[in-house]
This record gives C-alpha cells, sequence and structure tokens, in this order.
C-alpha cells in the first residue's frame, strides 16, 4: 500500500469509528485514538518529514486534507452528540403540562368557629350586637356583682383558676359580661351577645374542659318579660336546629337570674323517641337562663323596679357536639386535622 493511500485507509477507519460513537465518553476515546497530539492523524502528518524529497509535497497535501476532513467530522459528531444529550435531559426532566394540577391545601374554619358564626348571625337578624368583655376577671365581676358572695356554695361549682394577683382570675363564665355591658350602655336598653372563652379548673373529660367558649346573652329594657325569652329561644333553637322545635323549661337555679331555668329541646338525632345521644330522654340540654336579678340589674345601674331584663348562657361545642354527633369535646382543641379537616 502507498504511503497516500494508507492516508485513505486511516480517514476511512476513522470516520467509521466516529459514527459508532454514541456518547462523550465514547466520543473522548476515539479523540485520543486520532486526534490527540500522540493520536494517529498527526502521527501520519508528521511522517512527512521521513519521506524521500520527491513524495513529500503530495503526501503533506493529502495529510492535511485528511486532518482537516476527521476534524471536521469530529466536530460535527460532537455537536450532535451535545444536541442529543440536551433533548434527553429535556425529555427526562421536563414537565407534562397536560397533567392535571396539584390542588392547594385548603385550610377550613375549625368548628367552633362555625358554630359561633352561625349563632351571631341569627342573633344578629334578632337585633342583637356583639359585645366583647375581658378573659381575665376579678373576683367582684366574675362572682360578687352577680350575687355570689364569697363563701357561697355556687362558687364551687365553677372552679377557678386564680392568678398570683389577689381576686384577678379568669373568668369562669361570661356573665361578668353583663355587668360591664350594662355599666356601659345604661341607660338605655340593651340586646347583646357576649361570646367568648372561659376557664375551670376541672378534671378535662370527655364532657368538659378546662377551657371552652360561652355564648351569653342579656337583654334589659322597661318591658321585657319571661315571654320574651322564650320567644328569642325558640326563634333561635329554631334557626340553628331546624324549624318546630320543642323546647323544655326546666326550673333551676342561678344565683344572678330570678327566676332560672335550663331549657331542653327536643333531640335532634331521635326527635324525642329516646336514643343514645339524648340518653333515652328525648331531651338535650342547650343552655341556662332566666330574668336578670335585681341585684345584678341594680349592681349594673339599672333601678330593678323600672327596668327588667333576661339572660341566657350557652356552649357552643356541646352544641357543635350536638350538631355533628361528637361525642368527646376534647377532639375541639387537640389540633387534629383528621378530626378538623371533616368540617367543609
Ligand atoms: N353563667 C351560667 C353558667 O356558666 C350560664 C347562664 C348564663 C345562666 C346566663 C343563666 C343566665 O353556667
Amino acid at each position: 500500500m502507498s504511503q497516500i493511500d494508507e492516508l485513505t485507509h486511516l480517514q476511512q477507519q476513522a470516520l467509521q469509528e466516529l459514527a459508532a460513537v454514541s456518547d462523550a465518553a465514547g466520543l473522548e476515546a476515539w479523540r485520543l485514538i486520532y486526534l490527540s497530539r500522540k493520536g494517529l492523524v498527526l502521527q501520519a502528518v508528521k511522517r512527512v518529514s521521513s519521506l524521500p524529497p520527491a513524495e513529500r509535497a503530495a503526501y503533506g497535501k493529502a495529510a492535511n486534507v485528511l486532518k482537516q476532513t476527521v476534524q471536521a467530522a469530529f466536530a460535527a459528531q460532537a455537536e450532535v452528540l451535545h444536541e442529543a444529550s440536551l433533548k434527553a435531559e429535556l425529555t427526562a426532566e421536563g414537565v407534562d403540562v397536560t397533567l392535571p394540577g396539584r390542588r392547594p391545601q385548603v385550610g377550613r374554619m375549625h368548628p367552633i368557629n362555625r358554630t359561633l358564626r352561625h349563632i351571631y348571625t341569627i342573633f344578629g337578624r334578632m337585633g342583637f350586637q356583639i359585645y366583647r368583655a375581658r378573659d381575665v376577671e376579678t373576683d367582684e365581676y366574675n362572682f360578687q356583682l352577680l350575687n355570689f358572695p364569697k363563701g357561697h356554695p355556687a362558687r364551687e361549682m365553677q372552679d377557678t383558676f386564680h392568678t398570683t394577683v389577689e381576686d384577678v382570675l379568669l373568668r369562669t363564665h361570661t356573665s361578668p359580661g353583663q355587668i360591664r355591658a350594662m355599666r356601659e350602655y345604661y341607660p338605655q336598653p340593651i340586646r347583646v351577645i357576649l361570646p367568648g372563652k372561659c376557664y375551670r379548673y376541672e378534671q378535662v373529660t370527655a364532657r368538659s374542659e378546662m377551657m371552652f367558649y360561652q355564648v351569653e346573652g342579656l337583654a334589659v329594657g322597661r318591658h321585657i318579660t319571661f315571654a320574651d325569652l322564650k320567644g328569642t329561644l325558640h326563634a333561635f333553637a329554631d334557626q340553628l336546629f331546624g324549624e318546630g322545635r320543642k323546647l323544655r323549661f326546666r326550673c333551676s337555679h342561678f344565683p344572678f337570674t330570678e327566676p332560672s331555668a335550663e331549657v331542653d329541646i327536643d333531640c335532634i338525632i331521635c326527635g324525642g323517641k329516646g336514643c343514645r345521644v339524648c340518653k333515652y330522654s328525648g331531651w338535650l340540654e342547650i343552655l341556662g337562663c332566666g330574668m336578670v336579678h335585681p341585684n345584678v340589674l341594680r349592681n349594673g345601674g339599672y333601678d330593678p323596679e323600672i327596668y327588667s331584663g333576661y339572660a341566657f348562657g350557652m356552649g357552643p361545642e356541646r352544641i357543635a357536639m350536638l350538631r355533628h354527633g361528637i361525642d368527646d369535646i376534647r377532639y375541639f382543641y387537640a389540633n387534629d386535622v383528621r378530626f378538623l379537616s371533616q368540617f367543609a
């Protein structure tokens, strides 16, 4: 084989192998063999100096053509491989824009807040405003002005969280707000609800928490009677639990109302026939109420000879439990999303 033929052969071989290269590593291995400083192509070029002078010109020219051809082929193949790897990367990491999106997790309103808002709406329609009283109260407002003098046995039903400050405590009920509202509104007529948290130093059970809500209601005016109380509560129960509720007023006692009553509705689960929820009585207790005691009116600044009023207090947790068939109050404040997310 002549020297020139050998160049042709080398070119064919280089290009053939180059065509078979399929990745960057293969390309580099190929380059080391053919195009590095000690590679076959440069060696072939350098061989020109060992040839007889007469052959040098033709060989040199052919060798240069070989070098350029092979280098150009290398550059072209490098480009092809680069494109291919880019494309592969794009398909691998690509986003399929036709896939349905992931829904963002949406929070829900806490069942107690839902119940509270429902209660606000119903009383709002009947002309009651919301009055915010304080969580930290004095013994005077929480008890004394409500007819619980020091040492009164009814205080024991409301075991109290005291603070380190003498006679300052966490309110055990929302009723002290009655005095605050009366002292602020006197001598105007009053129709307010007083929602908020209450605190009792009690054993936590399925039926009682240390912290819970109450919604207090208070109406004071010149001609308010027990019939107004009944009518208001009846309208409320119909709107909250459904039309046609039956209410039952049972005699009870609270130091700050006279007369006092506890109110039951016919069981919303069994309609009064008797079931587990109503403990087979057909009735569910939903609130305490009564006519504002004359002493309490007086403590609020209203003369009981001229004014009268009614008050009631209910537990939204209990109402939410009845409405949703929840049998343990502790679920509400355990912050378990499995529970909370059920209330859409
Ligand atoms: N404050 C009472 C309680 O916590 C409820 C109540 C409020 C009763 C208003 C009558 C009138 O048990």
